[in-house]
């Protein structure tokens, strides 16, 4: 390799103040760990020295503790985009310090290309390996790096050598020309491959490369309490029965589900559930189920923006990849939540919502209609256009103080007009062919928590007239109730009447 080797520290001396920095990886999986520590360092230093510093940080979508907590922590993001989990950001954004915009994961790559969101000074990738003549060979999360690396003057590379050189093979890089010169994506099934195993940049831009050898650090899940496998059953069991029904192929179809430990819980359910063939994943995560899936040959390929499993896991999947080799693929976000390729593959998409209404509106974003949690994340992506999308949740949160199902969401992500169906503890409501006066009927009585039925009957009942029965005045008192007396159950509407 005749790249110049760097530390970290003299990394984060080629990112200036006011700069905008494109940051490779998908969640913690391929993030880079030591650079954007240094990037922090430089910040808190120049500002000790009472001298501005903060950068424009855009990824593929989280990150981890090195990027987004460290940054957030030093005062050094200026701006955010498209999706975070951090907690130390997330109290900035909230905070009105950090300046974010919630943007669909598959969209910020174009978005970047077209020249909208201004000009990306400084790339920073993760990789497995490099080559002289510039292809880089990444590391087991994808996001925005073909995209950044195109776009940068400047490439500065964290060689891990956690990462497996045997990595290569795994990525699938392909990059659609833009419009108007934009023809179909070539993918017609999930194990389609039409780009190249690596990223080829201008080896003039590479500034120098920092190696590490670090794990992604991504933990284990929770085992998962009874509400959550109760969702997960009533997805398998809602999907065997439309696959019963002739409304889904007997070959079933590629499933996309959102990361947690609900996604993990409905994945265990189908996997185990022998009414359902073995099936195909067209996703942006891989998590740890989904390689238990594939090894049991429940799940027979993979295609993902990411392998974000726990380090124990990513172990064991390191010592195996040839056994994973043909059941894998890794592609950039603007193609594993490509809308074109969703609504051509079917897929069956599963995302969590954090409350749904009564008319099927769905806000996965914010807390009481204010405060942001992560953002959309590829939900839309997948979303708007699957063959059949479900949201989950749990019914209730903070110990029943909070329905999830309320008369009006406080926020909207997904409109009634893209969620099909809606899952919780207590059943499944099948939104497609009813109108709002079904819906809402479906909704309370197979997904509301008991406790708050009858007061989402009551306030049905004050808006009697429309097509879609909504009081205006009455639409956000749950969420009134909650911020005047901390419980949503107290809600009364008498006052309405
Ligand atoms: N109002 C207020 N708070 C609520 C709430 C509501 N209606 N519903 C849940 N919460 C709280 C929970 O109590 C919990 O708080 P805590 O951390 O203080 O206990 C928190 O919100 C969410 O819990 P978490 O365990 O983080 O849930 P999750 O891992 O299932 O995530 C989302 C749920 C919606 C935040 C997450 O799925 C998300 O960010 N979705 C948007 C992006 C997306 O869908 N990506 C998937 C494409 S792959």
């Amino acid at each position: 390799m005749s790249f110049k080797v760097i530390t970290a520290d003299e990394a984060a001396l080629y990112v200036q103040n006011d700069d905008n920095v494109g940051f490779g990886g998908f969640t913690a999986a391929g993030t880079p760990k030591v650079v954007p520590e240094a990037i922090a360092r430089r910040a808190e230093a120049e500002h000790a020295a009472g001298r501005p510093f903060r950068i424009g940080v855009f990824t593929g979508a989280s990150t981890s503790d090195h990027l987004d907590g460290a940054l957030s922590r030093a005062k050094a993001i200026k701006f955010r985009t498209p999706y975070q989990s951090c907690p130390d950001s997330r109290a900035a954004i909230n905070a009105g310090e950090i300046s974010y915009c919630d943007v669909h994961l598959s969209e910020l790559a174009q978005m970047l290309r077209y020249g909208a969101l201004g000009k990306i000074q400084v790339a920073v990738i993760e990789a497995s390996s490099v080559t002289d003549d510039g292809k880089i060979y990444l590391g087991p999360g994808v996001g925005i790096a073909p995209t950044v690396c195109q776009l940068a003057d400047k490439i500065i590379i964290e060689v891990n050598a956690h990462n497996p050189k045997e990595l290569a093979g795994f990525h699938d890089i392909y990059q659609p020309a833009d419009p108007p010169y934009r023809r179909e994506i070539p993918v017609y099934r999930p194990s389609d491959r039409v780009g190249t195993p690596y990223i080829q940049v201008d080896p003039a831009k590479i500034v120098g490369i920092v190696e590490t050898n670090i794990p992604d650090g991504v933990k284990e899940f929770a085992h998962s309490d009874e509400v959550t496998m109760s969702i997960g059953r009533n997805v398998s069991d809602f999907l065997t029965a439309q696959l019963q029904a002739g409304l889904i192929p007997q070959e079933f179809l590629p499933i996309q589900s959102g990361v947690g430990n609900i996604a993990n819980a409905v994945l265990g359910f189908l996997g185990k559930n022998p009414h359902i063939p073995p099936f195909q994943m067209y996703t942006e995560v891989i998590q740890d189920s989904v390689i238990g899936l594939l090894r049991e040959g429940r799940c027979t390929f993979a295609s993902s923006c990411s392998l974000t499993v726990s380090d124990k896991v990513m172990q064991e999947v390191y010592n195996d990849l040839d056994f994973f080799r043909d059941k894998i693929v890794l592609r950039p976000g603007e193609i594993s939540n490509n809308p074109e390729l969703v609504r051509r593959l079917g897929l069956i998409t599963i995302n969590t919502a954090l409350e749904a209404d009564i008319f099927g509106n769905v806000n996965s974003t914010h807390v009481t209609g204010t405060k942001m949690m992560n953002g959309i994340g590829g939900s839309a992506d997948f979303t708007r256009n699957a063959y059949i999308s479900i949201f989950t949740c749990p019914s209730v949160a903070k110990g029943g103080k909070i329905s999830a199902i309320v008369p009006m969401v406080s926020h909207l992500d997904h409109s009634e007009h893209s969620v099909n169906v809606i899952v919780t503890e207590y059943g499944v409501a099948d939104l497609r062919g009813k109108n709002p006066h079904e819906r809402a009927e479906l909704i309370i009585e197979n997904c509301a928590h008991p406790m708050y039925r009858p007061l989402l009957r009551e306030y049905l009942a004050l808006g009697k007239k429309g097509h879609t029965p909504h009081c205006l005045s009455a639409a956000y008192a749950f969420h009134e109730e909650f911020l005047r007396s901390g419980d949503m159950a107290q809600t009364s509407f008498a006052a309405y009447k």
